[in-house]
């Protein structure tokens, strides 16, 4: 028994640039086109669309196979998509010009496909030649430095509606030829379309990195920026075992990096309320609170909850303004002060202690897990949220790097292990520590004081 009345696979297998591939033939377009033509035809309950890799027939691509019927379509443009949901999964007659029926033509070629493919990976292997993958990894901060310029440039904001490369180049202040040179890149990595010589942002680009757009994403991703002038000095830490000095430039970017922090914060801060759940805490401390993101999003799930953010000099009247525009300030209070220096306080139900672990050493981690169990209340809690490691420290990847990324930019930080965290907790006299589960790259470590 199925549950679709037809189940369709269309090939998506990315091939090195040069190589025939069906998403070099926009099978990626076909699928969209799929999409919005399965909804509006009424559809999209009665056929799943799977995406699927190499059907060894990249010749012909994009490729298509429909199921339960078996039928394979060639060579299909995002214009024939209309008549294939129309009169192939509607009506049940498939569209007989696109469609392939010669097996035995189709054999031939897919073992052909496979013959030339094993042929080409033996001759690289016997070469010597370097794994596309590694290549691809070693390169990697080339589409990354191009993007973080145009960033940096505001050049997205630049483009608007669709401009020419002069009229860019005159509005970033930059040179014309480097910045078609750019405006170029950014259309091969499909961050911009260029039509007869105009410039114009994809629906990404107008959406998150434009000034005119309310979900501008570009003032949390500036600190990103500034992380690369830090991981440029990587090869001088891993030497030295420590962070380069950091120039004036570099200092002055905190406006960027809470903005950075704040848009990490409100994108996990349901899911970090739903699984700290409300019972019983009416008074927080949240310790290097930021922008108050999570001191925001729990005083609005609990009507009694009062929290305090503790954090440096510098933050705090940033952190008053995000307090301010989410009209909380009686109910989130804020202080200046040191946590690993400054009495913490005494009382608290909970004590919120997000990204801040990771940028001190082990041995301030436990000392500070000390205090925080003296400043809780009986029965109260400490939750951590960081990224945590595996006992080995290997994976997962995203905290295996972020460890690097505490090396180019603090004294002593790094990321830290579960085994880490509990013995910390255990050591200072939290009981019933346990991981709790979140989606995405940070993790929860809960413990609570007797
Ligand atoms: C990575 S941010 C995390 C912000 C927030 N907790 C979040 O998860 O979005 C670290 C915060 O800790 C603050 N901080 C760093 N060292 C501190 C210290 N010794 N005492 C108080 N705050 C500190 C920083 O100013 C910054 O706001
Ligand atoms: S890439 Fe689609 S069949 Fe090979």
């Amino acid at each position: 028994m199925e549950p679709f009345r037809h189940h369709i696979f269309i090939c998506t297998q990315a091939k090195p640039e040069g190589a025939t591939s069906c998403p070099g033939n926009r099978s990626w377009q076909v699928l969209q086109a799929l999409e919005t033509e399965l909804c509006e035809q009424g559809l999209d309950d009665d056929v799943q669309v799977s995406t699927c890799g190499c059907l060894g027939l990249c010749d012909d691509g994009p490729l298509m196979i429909v199921y339960p019927e078996g039928v394979w379509y060639r060579k299909i443009r995002k214009e024939d998509v209309a008549e294939i949901v129309s009169s192939h999964l509607k009506s049940g007659e498939p569209v007989s010009r696109l469609v392939w029926r010669d097996p035995q033509e189709m054999k031939a070629k897919a073992a052909k496909h496979r013959d030339q493919y094993r042929a080409m990976i033996k001759a690289k292997g016997q070469a010597g030649v370097l794994p596309d993958e590694l290549n691809e990894m070693i390169r990697g901060f080339m589409p990354s430095r191009a993007v973080l310029t145009a960033l940096e440039l505001d050049l997205f904001s630049a483009v608007g509606d669709g401009c020419s490369a002069k009229e860019i180049a005159y509005a970033i202040e930059g040179d014309e030829r480097a910045t078609e040179m750019l405006l170029n890149a950014l259309v091969s990595l499909k961050l911009l379309e260029k039509k007869d010589g105009t410039f114009l942002n994809t629906p990404v680009s107008a959406r998150f990195l434009s000034a005119s757009s309310r979900d501008n994403a570009r003032p949390g991703l500036m600190h990103t920026a500034h992380l690369w002038n830090r991981w440029s000095t990587l090869t001088e830490c891993v030497k030295s075992g420590t962070c380069i000095e950091r120039d004036e430039r570099e200092q002055k970017g905190v406006r960027d990096f809470i903005a950075a922090m704040d848009r990490n914060a409100r994108e996990r801060a349901a899911a970090v309320v739903k699984v700290v759940g409300v019972n019983g805490i009416r008074r927080m401390l949240d310790l290097g609170g930021g922008s108050g993101a999570y001191s925001i999003a729990l005083a609005r799930e609990m009507p009694n909850l009062n929290s305090e953010v503790l954090d440096q000099a510098q933050v705090i009247p940033l952190t008053q303004a995000y307090i301010r525009k989410a009209g909380l300030e009686g109910r989130i209070t804020t202080r200046v002060g040191d946590m690993l220096r400054d009495p913490l306080g005494k009382n608290y139900d909970l004590v919120f202690v997000s990204a801040i672990c990771h940028m001190f050493s082990a041995e301030e981690n436990r000392r500070l897990f000390r205090r925080i169990y003296e400043a809780l209340a009986p029965h109260g809690r400490v939750i951590i949220q960081d990224f945590i490691l595996e006992a080995g420290k290997t994976a997962p990847r995203f905290a295996a790097l972020f460890s690097l990324n505490m090396l180019v930019g603090t004294r002593m930080g790094s990321s830290y292990s579960e085994p880490e965290y509990s013995d910390w907790l255990q050591n200072a006299g939290f009981s019933d520590i346990r991981r709790m589960p979140l989606p995405g790259p940070a993790g929860l470590m809960i413990g609570f004081r007797n």
